[in-house]
C-alpha cells in the first residue's frame, strides 16, 4: 500500500475513510452519522452508534472461540510473579466485578476513581466500568492525596477502586491510608473504596465505606455488557494544562474503539494473537491505549509489567520479559532506554537475551535524542520508531504507519502525519510557514475519531486551550517544523508544560505549591535539561523581606511540601534562592531566558526585559548554588 494515497483518503474524504474502518469492530446499532459536529464546530464520531468497549475486549474473543488464548501476562519482577489470564479468566472477573460495582448502585453515567498499581485487577477494573457504561478515571499512583482529591472534587466518583499497596522498586507504598486522607481533604466524597488487598504487609486503616474487593467479586454474579452510545464517556484521563488545574480530558467510546483497531494495524503493523507491550502505566494514556484498549480489542496478548526498567532487579528486565514471552511490538520513553543504557553501556545484558521475537520498537512520550536511538540501534536490530501523540489525542498523530507502507525514519523526526490528521505548523498569526520552517503545531478540524470529546466540566476551557488560538485548528502546545519531504520534527512545548521522564508535568501547578511556603514571597519553576529524564523541574525562589533562613534548609522544606503536596514523581530536587526575578516591562516572567542561563545555552537578551543587570545577578547566584551542591 501507498502511505501518500491512503494518507490523501482520509484527509480529502474523512466520513468515508472512517466509515470503512467502523466496520472493523462490532457495534450493538451501526452508527448511520458518520460525522456531525458540537457547538463549537468540533467533530463527533459515529453519533448514534452503540456498542460496549468491554464487549470488544473481552467477550467478542470468547464468543469468537479465543477464550483460552492468553490475553494479560502479569510479569512483577517486584513481586516475583508471572500470571498468565485468558480471555476467559479476565472476562469472568470483569464480569462478575461489574456485577459487584452495579451491586453497589453505580450505574451508566457514574464516574469511578482507579488508583492502583500495574496489577491485572487495575484492568480488570477498567474494564468492568466500561461493561456497566461508568465513565473511569485512574489517577497515577506516585500522585500525592491532595492531587488525587482536586481530581475527586472535579470528576465527583461514585466509587474508588484501589489496591492496598504498590511497590516502588523495594519500597511498599501502601495506597489505602493515602485514598483515605484523599477523602478528607476533598469536598467531594465517594461512597464506597473497594479495596483490593494484595497480602503483601500493607497498613489498610478501615473504614466504614470500605468494601473487600475479593469478597465483591467473589459474591457477585457475572453481568453483561451494557450498551453505550458512540459518544459516551469511557474515560476521563487528567493531564496537566498550563494552569496550577489539572483538565480532565474525556475520551469517548465509538471513535476511540475504531482509532485503537486502525492503529494496532496501520501504525503497529500488529495481527491478532500476537504479543504487544507498552511499558507504560495506566495512570497515563499509553497505558490506556496500548496496555489495556488497543491490544485487547485487536486480540493481542498485553504485557502488565510491575516494575521498573532498572533496578528491579537490574538493566535486564525489558530483555528478559521481550524474550521469555515472545514480545512481537514493544513500545516505551525514551527516557527508560536513557537510564538502561547508564546502567549497561555496552549492552551486556542484551547480549543474554534471545531477541529475534521483537520485529518492531516503538518509543513515544517525548524527544527521541539520537544518541539514544543510535545506542539502541547498535544493539538491536529492529527498526526503532519514535511517534509523537498526546492524552489528547489518545493515539498516534505523526509516525511511520509502518503497516500501510515502510517508509523510511529520520532521526530526530517523529515520522509523517497519520491517517486523519492534517498537521499544520503555523506562524504568530496562524498562517502556514515553509518546509524546515519552526512553528506551532496545529491541526486542522476535523480531529479523526479518538480525539478528546471535551474537557471534563468545563467546555470553556477545552475551547480557549485548544481551539481559540487557531481558528479551524485543534492547537497542540508544541513546536516543531516540517521538511520538504512531509517529515515533522518537534522541537518541544512552547508552554509551561514539562516533560519529565515521559510524565507530562505542569510548572504552573508546581509553582501554586511552591509559592504556598510561610517563607517564599515569589518564586518561578523552569524545565531544564537532564540527562536521564529528559526535563526535571527548577524552582528559583525570592524570599520574603526579612526572611533569614539557610537555604539548604529552604530547599528541603520546598521539596518536601512538592512531594507531599504533588507527589514523588514531580521529582524536583533543586531549588535555589534569588534576589529577584527577570521579568518584562509589563511583569511576566522571562521563563525561557532563566532556563537558557540554568542550562547554559544561548540566549539573545530580550528587548522587553525590565532590568538587564538581572541577568547577571542570577548567573552568579547559580554558579554559587551548583559549587554548594
Ligand atoms: N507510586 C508511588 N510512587 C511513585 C510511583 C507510583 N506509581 N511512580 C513513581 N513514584 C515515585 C518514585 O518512587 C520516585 O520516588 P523517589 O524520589 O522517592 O525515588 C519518584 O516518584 C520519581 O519516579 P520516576 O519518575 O519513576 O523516577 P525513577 O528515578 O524512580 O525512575 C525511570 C526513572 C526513567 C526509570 C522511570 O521514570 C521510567 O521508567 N520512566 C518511563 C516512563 C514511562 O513509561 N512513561 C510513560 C509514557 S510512554
Ligand atoms: P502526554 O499527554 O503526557 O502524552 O504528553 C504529550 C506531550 O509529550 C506532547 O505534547 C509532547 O510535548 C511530548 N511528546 C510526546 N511524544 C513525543 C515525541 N515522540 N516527540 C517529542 N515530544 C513528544
Amino acid at each position: 500500500m501507498n502511505y501518500k494515497e491512503f494518507y490523501k483518503k482520509s484527509i480529502e474524504n474523512p466520513e468515508q475513510f472512517w466509515a470503512e474502518q467502523a466496520n472493523e469492530i462490532d457495534w450493538y446499532k451501526k452508527p448511520e452519522i458518520i460525522l456531525s459536529k458540537d457547538e463549537f464546530d468540533y467533530p463527533l464520531w459515529f453519533k448514534d452508534g452503540e456498542l460496549n468497549a468491554c464487549y470488544l475486549a473481552l467477550d467478542k474473543h470468547v464468543e469468537e472461540g479465543f477464550g483460552e488464548q492468553i490475553a494479560l501476562i502479569y510479569d512483577s519482577p517486584v513481586t516475583q510473579t508471572i500470571r498468565k489470564i485468558s480471555f476467559n479468566e479476565a472476562k469472568t472477573e470483569t464480569a462478575k466485578l461489574a456485577g459487584g460495582l452495579q451491586s453497589l448502585g453505580v450505574e451508566k453515567g457514574d464516574n469511578v476513581i482507579i488508583y492502583m498499581p500495574m496489577i491485572p485487577q487495575a484492568f480488570f477494573a477498567m474494564l468492568a466500568c466500561a461493561r456497566i457504561g461508568a465513565t473511569h478515571s485512574v489517577v497515577y499512583g506516585g500522585f500525592a492525596p491532595n492531587e488525587l482529591a482536586i481530581r475527586m472534587d472535579d470528576c465527583k466518583p461514585k466509587v474508588i477502586i484501589t489496591a492496598s499497596s504498590g511497590i516502588e522498586v523495594d519500597k511498599l507504598i501502601a495506597y489505602k491510608p493515602l485514598v483515605d486522607e484523599a477523602i478528607e481533604l476533598a469536598n467531594h466524597k465517594p461512597q464506597n473504596v473497594v479495596v483490593f488487598n494484595r497480602k503483601l504487609g500493607a497498613k489498610i486503616p478501615f473504614k466504614k465505606y470500605d468494601i473487600d474487593y475479593d469478597a465483591l467479586v467473589y459474591g457477585s454474579e457475572e453481568i453483561d455488557c451494557v450498551p453505550v452510545k458512540s459518544t459516551h464517556p469511557l474515560y476521563v484521563l487528567y493531564t496537566s494544562g498550563t494552569t496550577g488545574k489539572p483538565k480532565g480530558i474525556v475520551r469517548d467510546t465509538g471513535g476511540y474503539a475504531v482509532a485503537l483497531k486502525f492503529s494496532m494495524k496501520y501504525v503497529y503493523d500488529v495481527k491478532p494473537d500476537e504479543v504487544y507491550w507498552a511499558a507504560s502505566d495506566i495512570g497515563w494514556a499509553v497505558g490506556h491505549s496500548y496496555s489495556v484498549y488497543g491490544p485487547l480489542i485487536n486480540r493481542n496478548t498485553s504485557i502488565i509489567f510491575e516494575g521498573k526498567p532498572i533496578k528491579t532487579p537490574d538493566a535486564s528486565t525489558f530483555w528478559r520479559i521481550i524474550s521469555e514471552h515472545k514480545v512481537q511490538t514493544m513500545f516505551t520513553a525514551p527516557t527508560a532506554i536513557r537510564a538502561i543504557k547508564k546502567e549497561d553501556p555496552n549492552g551486556e545484558f542484551i547480549k543474554k537475551y534471545e531477541l529475534s521475537c521483537l520485529r518492531t520498537q516503538f518509543l513515544a512520550g517525548e524527544r527521541c535524542d539520537i544518541a539514544t536511538l543510535d545506542w539502541y540501534k547498535s544493539h538491536i536490530d529492529v527498526p526503532v520508531i519514535d511517534h509523537w501523540w498526546q492524552t489528547e489525542s489518545g493515539w498516534p498523530m505523526i509516525s511511520i504507519m509502518i503497516g500501510v507502507e515502510k517508509l523510511p525514519y529520520k532521526p530526530g523526526s517523529s515520522g509523517k502525519a497519520v491517517s486523519g490528521y492534517d498537521i499544520r505548523i503555523l506562524d504568530e498569526n496562524g498562517e502556514e510557514l515553509n518546509p524546515n520552517e519552526e512553528g506551532y503545531v496545529a491541526i486542522k478540524l476535523p480531529l479523526p475519531p479518538g480525539a478528546l470529546l471535551t474537557v471534563l466540566n468545563n467546555p470553556e476551557r477545552f475551547k480557549a486551550g485548544y481551539l481559540e488560538r487557531f481558528p479551524g485548528c485543534y492547537f497542540s502546545g508544541d513546536g516543531g517544523y516540517k521538511d520538504e519531504e512531509g517529515y515533522i520534527f518537534i522541537t518541544g512545548r512552547v508552554d509551561d508544560v514539562i516533560n519529565v521522564a515521559g510524565h507530562r508535568l505542569s510548572t504552573a501547578d508546581m509553582e501554586e505549591v511552591v509559592a504556598a511556603h510561610q517563607s517564599v514571597a515569589e518564586c518561578t519553576i523552569v524545565g531544564i535539561n537532564d540527562e536521564l529524564k529528559g526535563q526535571i523541574p527548577f524552582a528559583m525562589v525570592v524570599l520574603k523581606s526579612g526572611e533569614e533562613m539557610e537555604h539548604f534548609q529552604l530547599e528541603y522544606e520546598v521539596i518536601q511540601l512538592v512531594r507531599e503536596k504533588m507527589g514523588a514523581v514531580i521529582s524536583l530536587k533543586n531549588v535555589m534562592v534569588v534576589q529577584r526575578l527577570p521579568k518584562t516591562r509589563s511583569g511576566k516572567i522571562l521563563r525561557k531566558l532563566l532556563r537558557s542561563i540554568i542550562d547554559k545555552e544561548q540566549f539573545q537578551i530580550p528587548s522587553t526585559i525590565d532590568d538587564v543587570l538581572i541577568i547577571d545577578e542570577i548567573k552568579s547566584a547559580h554558579a554559587e548554588y551548583r559549587h554548594l551542591k
